[in-house]
């Protein structure tokens, strides 16, 4: 859990780093209709979530500074019977100061009387720039409205700036509290990987081991997945976000799945990949340790004041040199680097930061140079081999096969620590809980 404390050092923070005289605006995400009455399942804005944990949407949340009237302020829906019995509870402005700790809250349907006065005699707004081209132009109409002041001696801000710079570096740093989160984001996903391991056998549908795994995140108490369940059998694992999962999965065929949960606004993001019938083939094994060896070779590259680049350096430099042994690509190692021909068969790079967006905010290069690992950064480490069922190139052996190995992995301050770990990778480890 993330303590009003924490969210209020989130808030101080950011305002710390803006410039003087300025002010803050976020806005919360917009529910989108899926069909007729029915809305896709609602995504606070991440940033709204990190600096104060309201769930809502239609809210804003405006700092300012050195405000004397209160820095940090909620705008919110306000109560309304009817609504709360069609629609689901509303904190309203006066709960809102209550449970999220701000200093004051006001309707939703104020903030147009009430922002043009917050932004007067400011330099800067601080906001996500070109996110929402419906907010976007309601700043817009608020400056302009105070510009129509100006007469008075208040000049409108002239300034704007991304606040998205601001919060993506505070995220990228997880701290304590958001770790212990994303631990147990780790945990649940693992056990729903084992969980799917555990039922898988020839015949089974993708479908049906999505639903054992999403049943595993929901049982365990996370809000949904962290993203669309991939559950490919056979060559689907080449689809690298296949997301049907309607197909049989046949005797002698592997399955990729990845799959992770969100758990209190924090994901997870797992790839296993086994087979079917609970035993590898040489071809299959030839190519999953290929993998494996690359994925451990690249988290063994992570810790503090390593370059962000050394993980993905080390997952080409394996990958070439295992196909290139098995023959699958012909030449000098080095050559093959050089001239990017894993790419054909490993089409990603290795990884992203993860947080409370599975693909994570934060720069990865500073100055046009990879960055280097700090404590509390969050990465996945994903190597995968994709070996096209059209590729006439290849023996045909090898044709349809698809894997990929995914975990989590925190910096630590002497080197890091895998989130995601209780899920077997090996395949003997694989092989074992399969057998039960
Ligand atoms: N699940 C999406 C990814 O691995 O990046
Ligand atoms: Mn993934
Ligand atoms: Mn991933």
């Amino acid at each position: 859990m993330i303590t009003a404390k924490e969210y209020a050092a989130r808030r101080r923070e950011l305002m710390s780093m803006m410039q003087g005289n300025s002010i803050a605006v976020i806005a919360s995400g917009r529910e989108k209709v899926r069909s007729k009455d029915i809305h896709y399942p609602y995504k606070q804005a991440t940033n709204l979530t990190y600096l104060c944990g309201f769930a809502e949407p239609e809210s804003v949340l405006v700092l300012t500074p050195g405000r004397a009237q209160g820095e940090c302020v909620l705008f919110c829906r306000e109560k309304d019977k009817l609504r709360e019995t069609w629609d689901g509870y509303r904190t309203g402005p006066e709960r809102a100061v209550i449970d999220f700790g701000v200093d004051d809250a006001f309707p939703i349907g104020d903030l147009d009387e009430i922002l043009p006065g917050m932004l007067e005699g400011k330099e800067r707004v601080y906001f996500s720039i070109g996110r929402d081209a419906e907010f976007d132009r309601h700043l817009m109409e608020w400056v302009n409205e105070v510009r129509g002041k100006k007469g008075r001696g208040t000049p409108p801000p002239g300034e704007f700036v991304d606040v998205d710079h601001l919060l993506s570096e505070m995220r990228l740093i997880k701290t304590a509290a958001e770790l212990k989160l994303m631990r147990k984001a780790g945990e649940i996903s693992a056990r729903a990987h084992c969980r799917a391991m555990k039922v898988a056998k020839p015949g089974i549908f993708e479908y049906q081991l999505q639903a054992e795994i999403e049943h595993e995140f929901i049982h365990s108490g996370a809000s949904a997945p962290a993203y669309t369940s991939i559950v490919g059998g056979g060559a689907n694992g080449c689809i690298l976000h296949y997301v049907e999962n309607r197909k049989k999965i046949n005797n002698g065929d592997l399955v990729l799945i990845d799959a992770g949960c969100e758990f209190e606004n924090y994901a997870a993001d797992i790839t296993r990949t086994f087979p079917i019938n609970g035993k590898f083939s040489p071809e299959q094994a030839a190519i999953y340790d290929i993998v494996l060896d690359a994925q451990l070779q690249a988290i063994a590259a992570l810790k503090p004041g390593a370059p962000y680049s050394g993980a993905n350096d080390a997952t080409v430099r394996v990958i070439t040199q295992g196909l290139r042994d098995l023959g699958i690509l012909q030449g000098d190692v080095s050559e093959l680097i050089e001239q990017e021909s894993y790419k054909e068969f490993y089409m990603h790079s290795s990884g992203h930061w993860l947080g409370m967006d599975v693909h994570d905010v934060g720069d990865y290069k500073i100055d046009n140079q990879w960055r280097v690992y700090e404590p509390g950064m969050v990465v996945t480490v994903e190597p995968g081999i994709y070996i096209s069922p059209d590729n006439k190139l290849v023996a045909e052996k090898w044709r349809g096969l698809a894997v990929r190995i995914e975990d989590d992995i925190a910096i630590t301050k002497t080197g890091y620590e895998d989130l995601t770990s209780t899920v077997p990778k090996t395949r003997h480890d694989i092989e074992s809980l399969m057998a039960g």
